[in-house]
C-alpha cells in the first residue's frame, strides 16, 4: 500500500479536476476496488449506475464490454477504459452474423445475450442479461425457447431451474471454465468444514458441487451475510481479497484464477487514462439504438 499511495492520491486528485468518476468491477485489485473507485459492483449493478452517472467523463475499471455498456446506456459521457486488449472470452466467442445464423435456425426464438458480449452482437440481440438476474430474463421473455448466448455454461446452468428450452452457443469464460467437479473435491478434503462458493460461468458439474453459486456481488453478499469460519471463492482471485478486508474473522482459502484481462487495469494506466483522455470508447452510430435497446430493457426487467 505505502507503494500504491502517491498513485492512488494522483488519480483521485485528477479525477476530481476533470469531473471523472471511475466505475469499478468486483474483480478489480484492492487497490483499484478500495483506492480509486467510486462505485463498484457486478455487471449489472455496474451497467445500472453508469445511467446515473452525471460527471463528464466515466473510467471502466473492467473488460471492454464493460465500458461500451456504460457508453451506450449514458452516450453522452466521455467513457476512457485505460486498456481496450482488456477483453473476454465470452466476448470474442461470438459475431452478429453468428447469431443472426442462429435467428435464420430458430426462426421467432427470442434471443438472450449475455452481457459479455460485444455492441454489435447486443445490436442483434432481444434481451441482455447478467448472471444475476439470467433466470428472471429468459422467464420474462416470450415463448418455451429461448436461445441463450455466448455462454453455454451460464445457459446450462439456467436451463436446470426453468421449463423453458435453452439453445445456447459454445462460448465459456476461459477462467471458469477449468474449474471441474473433481476440483471442488480436492477443495473439500484440504479445508474440512470450508464453505464452497462459485460463479454460474462455472460448467454445472462444480454449481452442483457447491454450497452457493451467483453473480460476482452475490457472491459477496452471500460470504458477508452468511459469514462461514472458512470460505473458497471459486472464481476470480481478486473476489477474495476484495471480500477478506471487509469480513474480519471469515478465512479466505485459494480456489481462484486470475482473469488476465481483467488485470490489464492497473494505477498507471489508470492515471495515464486520466491524464491523456485515452482510450476512448465509442460505439458505431447504426449500432447505438439497438444495443442500447437490448440493455435497456434487461435493466426495465431487473429494477
Ligand atoms: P458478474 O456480472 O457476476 O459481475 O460477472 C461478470 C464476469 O465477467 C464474471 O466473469
Ligand atoms: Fe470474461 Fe471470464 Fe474475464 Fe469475466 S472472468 S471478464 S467472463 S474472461
Amino acid at each position: 500500500w505505502p507503494f500504491y499511495a502517491p498513485l492512488i492520491f494522483q488519480i483521485n486528485k485528477l479525477k476530481r479536476e476533470k469531473n471523472a468518476v471511475i466505475l469499478a468491477h468486483n474483480y478489480q485489485t484492492p487497490q483499484i476496488f478500495f483506492g480509486v473507485a467510486d462505485i463498484v459492483g457486478d455487471s449489472l449493478q455496474l451497467a445500472i449506475e453508469a445511467t446515473k452517472v452525471e460527471a463528464d467523463t466515466i473510467v471502466q475499471c473492467g473488460v471492454h464490454f464493460m465500458a461500451e455498456t456504460s457508453k451506450l446506456l449514458n452516450p453522452s459521457k466521455t467513457v476512457l477504459i485505460p486498456d481496450s486488449r482488456a477483453g473476454c472470452s465470452l466476448a470474442s466467442s461470438i459475431t452478429a452474423e453468428d447469431v443472426l445464423a442462429m435467428r435464420a435456425q430458430y426462426p421467432g426464438v427470442p434471443v438472450v445475450t449475455y452481457v459479455n458480449s460485444s455492441a454489435a452482437v447486443k445490436a442483434v440481440t432481444d434481451v441482455c442479461c447478467t448472471s444475476s438476474n439470467a433466470l428472471a430474463i429468459v422467464e420474462a421473455v416470450e415463448g418455451d425457447t429461448v436461445m441463450m448466448i455466448p455462454d453455454q455454461y451460464l445457459a446450462q446452468n439456467t436451463a436446470k431451474k426453468t421449463k423453458k428450452k435453452i439453445v445456447t452457443w459454445a462460448g465459456a469464460c476461459e477462467v471458469h471454465e477449468t474449474f471441474t467437479a473433481d476440483d471442488i473435491a480436492e477443495l473439500r478434503a484440504a479445508y474440512p468444514g470450508a464453505k464452497i462458493i462459485a460463479h454460474p460461468e462455472c460448467p454445472p458439474e462444480v454449481i452442483d458441487a457447491v454450497d452457493f453459486a451467483g453473480s460476482t456481488s452475490g457472491m459477496i453478499d452471500w460470504v458477508k451475510t452468511e459469514r462461514p469460519a472458512k470460505v473458497v471463492m471459486v472464481t476470480e482471485c481478486s473476489m477474495s481479497d476484495n471480500v477478506a478486508a471487509e469480513t474480519e474473522g471469515v478465512a479466505f482459502l485459494r480456489g481462484c484464477n486470475i482473469c488476465p484481462h481483467m488485470k490489464r487495469i492497473n494505477l498507471e494506466n489508470i492515471l495515464w487514462s486520466l491524464h491523456t483522455g485515452t482510450e476512448e470508447v465509442t460505439i458505431p452510430q447504426e449500432l447505438m439504438a439497438p444495443a442500447r435497446a437490448a440493455v435497456e430493457k434487461m435493466i426495465g426487467f431487473s429494477t
